[in-house]
Order: C-alpha cells, then structure tokens, then sequence
C-alpha cells in the first residue's frame, strides 16, 4: 500500500491503494446521488414513525398513522357487505319475475344464485348444470315441471316429490309392471309404441297394438301425442331426452317399476333471497324460457 498522492493525469487524489501499478482515484459520490441516499433515511425514519414498523415481542409500534391493512379490509368488507344487504333487501322485496326485469337486480341475482348452485346443487344437477341419469339438464329448454322463473322458483322453495314440504311438487307414475296392471307383453307393446313416439327404432307390429294400450294408461299423464304434462311433471316422450334412458328396454323398465325422481325443498334451508337467486340464475341458464 503506498501513500495517498495526486493522480497527475486526472488531477484527483488516489485511495492511496495500488495493484501492479493501477492506482485508484478517490473520486468523490456525485452529489445527486448522496442526497438521494440521504433522503432515503430520512424517509424511511417518517415512515417508520408513521406506518406500523417495528416489531415487539407479541406485537409492533403501531405508527401515529394508525394504519393497518387488516382494518382496511374489514372497512371494504363492511362496504361491500352495506351494499350487498340494500340489495339483498330489493330482492326479497321483488317478486321473481320483476327480478328478471331489473337490470342491476338480475345481474346480482344470477352471480349470488350462481355461488349457492356450486354449493347446493351442484351434486346432483353437475356443477355446469349438465344433470346426468335421473337429474334433469337445466341449461337445455326442457322442463318437466315448467320453465318460467316462478315455475322454477316453486320448484326450488319447495322440491319435488319431497316428504318434508307440504307444497311439494307431487306425482307418480303407476307401477303398471309391479302393480299388475299390464302384463309383460302388453308392457313390450307399450314400450314398442313410445318408441314410435319418440322416434326410435322399435318394432311396428308391437307399436301398433301398443297404442290403444298407451292411450288407455297413459295419455292422461303424458298426453295424447306424448309431449308431456308439466303439472304432473310427466316428461316429453318425444323429445329425444330421457331422463332414465331412451332404449326400448329401458323405457320397459320405467312402465315396470317406475323411478320417482326426487329433489329436496330448499325454501326454508336456505331462506328467500337465497331461492330467488337460484331461481333467477336457473333461469338464466340457456337464456330462460
Ligand atoms: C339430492 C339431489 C338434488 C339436489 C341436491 C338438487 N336437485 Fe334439483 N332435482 C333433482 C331431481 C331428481 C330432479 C328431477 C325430479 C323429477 O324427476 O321430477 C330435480 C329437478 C330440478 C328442477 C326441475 C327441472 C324441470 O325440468 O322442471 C329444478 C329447477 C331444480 N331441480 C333445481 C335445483 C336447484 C336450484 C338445486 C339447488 C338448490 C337443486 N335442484 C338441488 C335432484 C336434486
Ligand atoms: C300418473 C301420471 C302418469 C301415468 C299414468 C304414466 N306416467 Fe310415465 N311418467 C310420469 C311421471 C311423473 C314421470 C317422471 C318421473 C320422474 O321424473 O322421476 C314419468 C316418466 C315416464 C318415462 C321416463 C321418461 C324419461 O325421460 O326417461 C316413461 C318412458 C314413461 N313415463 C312412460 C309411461 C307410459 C308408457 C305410461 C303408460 C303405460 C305412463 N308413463 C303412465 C307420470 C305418469
């Protein structure tokens, strides 16, 4: 290490270290950036006298700002709550067929009726609604019990074929097999002419003495021409969409011994403006009835 001298060339002092001859110049920090670096501390000292900082044993400084991120949250939460509420009130105020009017009613109506399908529905009907064996679709435009938004809001407040719901909706196909009410080759013939109904492949002969046998048992239910009964929940035969399948066999085995789909009430489990989102957000799937 040799003594601090001036550097001829530049005319700056030297650090006085030197390495194979190479000596370093003492230049000096430029000023700007000193006086960032300075205002940089002088910054952090407020901040840390305002902000909460300094952590403590089983706690921090809290700053003389009083800030905290945690209180900020609870402040947007009890706002976001505030409004929710007003219109959590509109909607059970409103009955559901003006919800489906009301722009800004509808909108909240099918994103709240949306969460509660993923939590409550969703096991049966599918989380995109899609249903499966035995639990309708409810995106298509097929409805056993009726697709208006009050149909679906009855439905929904109070079930179908539920025992727990006096203003279930209730009906049940005989058991034509079980009961004896038709014998298995009238049951064949049966099956044979919804087939015909429902354009599948069936066989004519037995069709053709099916048909005085279908009207007889069960043109009251699914009506004459098969299109179904909504107030009895009595699907369409001829639509091409079987809720317990559209083979002949399986259609045998629904004249049989019947099933009997069966959807609890929800009116009084998940209270009113709950249903209502429901109803308006089923409703909106497929863009209504
Ligand atoms: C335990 C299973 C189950 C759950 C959970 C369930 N459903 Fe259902 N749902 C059914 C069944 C089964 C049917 C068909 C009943 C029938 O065959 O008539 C049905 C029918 C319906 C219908 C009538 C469809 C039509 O074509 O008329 C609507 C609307 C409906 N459900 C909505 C809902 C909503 C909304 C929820 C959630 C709050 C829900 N369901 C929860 C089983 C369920
Ligand atoms: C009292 C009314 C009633 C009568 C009578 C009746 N049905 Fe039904 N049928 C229903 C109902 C209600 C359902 C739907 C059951 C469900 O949703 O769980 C149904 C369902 C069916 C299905 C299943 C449809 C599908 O989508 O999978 C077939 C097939 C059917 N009926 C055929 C018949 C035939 C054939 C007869 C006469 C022999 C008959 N039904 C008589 C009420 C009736």
């Amino acid at each position: 290490m040799s003594a601090r001298q001036k550097d001829e060339i530049s005319g700056v002092e030297t650090t006085g270290h030197e390495w194979d001859g190479i000596k370093e110049l003492d230049n000096p920090l430029p000023r700007w950036w000193l006086w960032v670096f300075y205002a940089t501390i002088v910054w952090a000292i407020g901040y840390c006298i305002y902000y909460p900082a300094v952590p403590l044993i089983s706690s921090n400084t809290e700053g003389v700002g009083g800030y905290s991120s945690r209180a900020e949250l609870h402040q947007e939460i009890a706002a976001v709550e505030e409004g929710r509420a007003d219109l959590l009130a509109q909607i059970e105020a409103t009955n559901v067929e003006d919800i489906v009017k009301n722009d800004s009613l509808h909108r909240f109506a099918v994103s709240g009726g949306a969460s509660a399908f993923k939590v409550y529905c969703s096991q049966c009907h599918g989380s995109g609604a899609a249903g499966s064996p035995g639990y309708p679709n409810l995106n298509d435009d097929v409805w056993l019990w009726g697709g208006t938004v009050e149909a679906i809001h009855q439905t929904i407040a109070h079930g179908i074929r539920y025992a727990g719901d006096e203003d279930t909706r209730f009906s049940e196909m005989p058991a034509f097999g079980r009961d004896g009410i038709l014998s298995a080759s009238e049951i064949r013939a049966t099956a044979n002419f919804v087939g015909k109904l429902g354009n599948l492949e069936h066989d004519a002969a037995l069709a053709e003495a099916g048909e005085t046998l279908y009207a007889d048992n069960c043109a009251s239910c699914h009506g004459e021409a098969g299109k179904g009964m909504r107030d009895l929940g009595a699907p369409n035969l001829t639509d091409a969409i079987w809720l317990y399948g559209g083979t002949i066999e399986e259609i045998a085995t629904q004249i049989g011994a019947p099933k009997h789909g069966v959807m609890p009430a929800w009116g009084e489990r998940l209270g009113d403006a709950t249903v209502k989102q429901l109803s308006v957000f089923v409703h909106s799937l497929g863009g209504g009835e």
